[in-house]
């Protein structure tokens, strides 16, 4: 049962983290763009961070957790001998790209955004939704029992 609801809870946080991100690249951004507006981002983050950040904090523990139970103590994970801990190894490669992306936009562009600025967050808004895309690929190849 938990690990049931593990899968469901962590199903529900990539349809916010990965929705969002696919609504603010395919709809949001390109308005920007075209009009040069920061602004139509800055009322998107406005509301979508807080959200956003809590349904990949929820990524982040259920997937650890599924991990933890795949894996108890973590035992033979670090031996990437299956498809299932490569997959995973793979998605904590994705976190630590997702994560120094999302920090240099919040902390070095998203402060000072201005239309020169502009696009380079472009660069780092489809940088993270093509991770986020790749997280729910992985994902699916593990429910799946690999992509091949
Ligand atoms: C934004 C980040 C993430 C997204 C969008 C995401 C998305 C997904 C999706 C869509 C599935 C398929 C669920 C299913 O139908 O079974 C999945 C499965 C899984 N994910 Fe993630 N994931 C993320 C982060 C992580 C992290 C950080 C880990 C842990 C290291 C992780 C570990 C797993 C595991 C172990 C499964 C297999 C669960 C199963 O047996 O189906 N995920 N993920």
């Amino acid at each position: 049962m938990l690990f049931k609801l593990l899968v469901i809870l962590h199903t529900l946080g990539a349809t916010v983290w990965v929705g969002g991100h696919l609504v603010l690249a395919v709809t949001v951004l390109p308005q920007a763009l075209k009009h040069q507006d920061p602004d139509r981002i800055h009322q998107f983050e406005a509301h979508f961070e807080g959200f956003g950040l809590a349904a990949l904090f929820l990524q982040v523990l259920t997937g650890l957790w599924l991990t933890w139970i795949y894996f108890p103590g973590f035992q033979n994970f670090g031996a990437f001998n299956s498809f299932l801990s490569q997959y995973i190894a793979i998605k904590l490669g994705l976190l630590v790209a997702t994560l120094g992306l999302a920090i240099h936009a919040r902390f070095f562009i998203i402060p000072k955004l201005t239309q020169a600025t502009l696009n380079a967050l472009a660069y780092h808004i489809v940088g993270i939704t093509t991770l986020a895309v790749l997280f729910v690929v992985l994902g699916a190849g593990i429910r799946l029992g690999g992509l091949l």
